[in-house]
């Protein structure tokens, strides 16, 4: 069966179509960033309105790519949650209304497990169980993940996720929004060594994050200097360097602790060349295997909701016809 996807969590707005035996058929993206860029970071109400502008346009187009029309369609599924109240509400209402008219199903999909089940995409996706490791804009999340749907919450951040912090860093060294891509290409400019930033929270057992204080050693840091390309470069290095550690010593935790061999890496933050690096090489010492989606499907995008949707559907979880979104919505809550 296919199944329509659709996420508008935030500032992309994504569509795909998935079928059940035949895979990923098609997907389109469309990026609010360009626009959200000169405000420093995201505007909700404008994220809300490009979304209702280009969503009816993107599925015509996805269909079409796919040489499908309407008929072919078995189910939507789409993002209610977490993510901006307006955003959610525009897919949650586009979805109904098209799985009324249509007379077929919708799933409203958890965003961190759509991160999630992004590497069953690939080729050679993870068997269960596995460890993941969801690092996006919004969340830091580590997971024990048994099979579709059952989820146990191993750790996750006390305050900025990782995603978040890359970008603060990355406008506190005058890099646009959104700054972690930008920030990693300045960090290979950086001398390796130079400046020593803290784990934070490694110190001590447990799973749990904290990067805000990253932030602010990157603040200071950066203000000691003479603040030229070089210095940016070089604490770009140093807080990148320390984030991608400061997850690896977490998962090496997390897979001792749950005892698998197996981690899943995904979510914006998993596209960072450094952060993949340390991570492999951890997981080659613990003779654990580690899998992450291609980068396109690292960050939002609407292929990962056509599939955990498809699995829903499959599994016969079906839902009301009722729009809601849920803007909070922890990932331990999920069945
Ligand atoms: O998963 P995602 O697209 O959206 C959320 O669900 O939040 O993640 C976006 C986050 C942003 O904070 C962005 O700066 C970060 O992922 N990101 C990166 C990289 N690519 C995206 N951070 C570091 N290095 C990258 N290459
Ligand atoms: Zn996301």
């Amino acid at each position: 069966m296919y199944i329509l996807g659709i996420e508008t969590s935030c500032d992309e707005t994504g569509v795909a179509i998935y079928h059940s035996d035949k895979g990923l058929i098609h997907h389109c993206l469309y990026s609010q960033i360009a626009m959200h860029n000169e405000y420093g970071g995201i505007v909700p109400e404008l994220a809300s309105r490009d979304h209702i502008r280009k969503l009816i346009p993107l599925i015509d187009e996805c269909l079409q790519q796919s040489q499908l029309n309407k008929q072919d369609i078995a189910g939507i599924a789409y993002t209610a949650g977490p993510g901006l109240i307006g955003a959610l509400l525009v897919g949650a209402a586009t979805a109904k209304s098209l799985a009324w008219s249509w007379d077929i199903p919708a799933i409203g999909v958890h965003h961190m497990e759509g991160h999630l089940l992004a590497p069953m995409l690939e080729e050679q996706p993870p068997a269960f169980p596995f460890v993941a490791l969801l690092v996006s804009g919004g969340h830091t999340l580590l997971v024990e993940v048994k099979s579709i749907g059952d989820y146990q919450l191993l750790g996750e951040s006390l305050d900025d996720a990782a995603g978040e912090a890359f970008d603060k860093a990355a406008k506190l060294l005058g890099l646009a929004y959104p700054g972690g891509p930008l920030l990693s290409k300045l960090a290979q400019k950086g001398q390796a060594n130079r400046f020593k930033f803290p784990r934070p929270m490694t110190d001590r057992p447990g799973l749990d994050f904290s990067f805000s204080g990253l932030k602010t050693f990157t603040m200071n840091t950066y203000h000691k200097t003479e603040k030229t390309e070089q210095d940016k470069a070089d604490v770009a290095r140093a807080f990148e360097q320390a984030t991608a550690e400061t997850l690896a010593i977490k998962c090496k935790r997390a897979l001792k602790q749950t005892g698998l061999k197996r981690l899943v890496v995904a979510g914006g933050v998993s596209a960072n060349t450094t952060i993949r690096q340390t991570l492999i090489a951890m997981a080659d010492k613990q003779r654990a295997e580690v899998f992450f989606p291609r980068p396109e499907f690292c960050t939002d995008n609407g292929a990962m909701i056509a599939y955990a949707g498809c699995q829903r559907l499959l599994a016969e979880q079906t839902e009301s016809l009722e729009i809601n979104a849920r803007p909070r919505w922890p990932i331990n809550e999920l069945l």
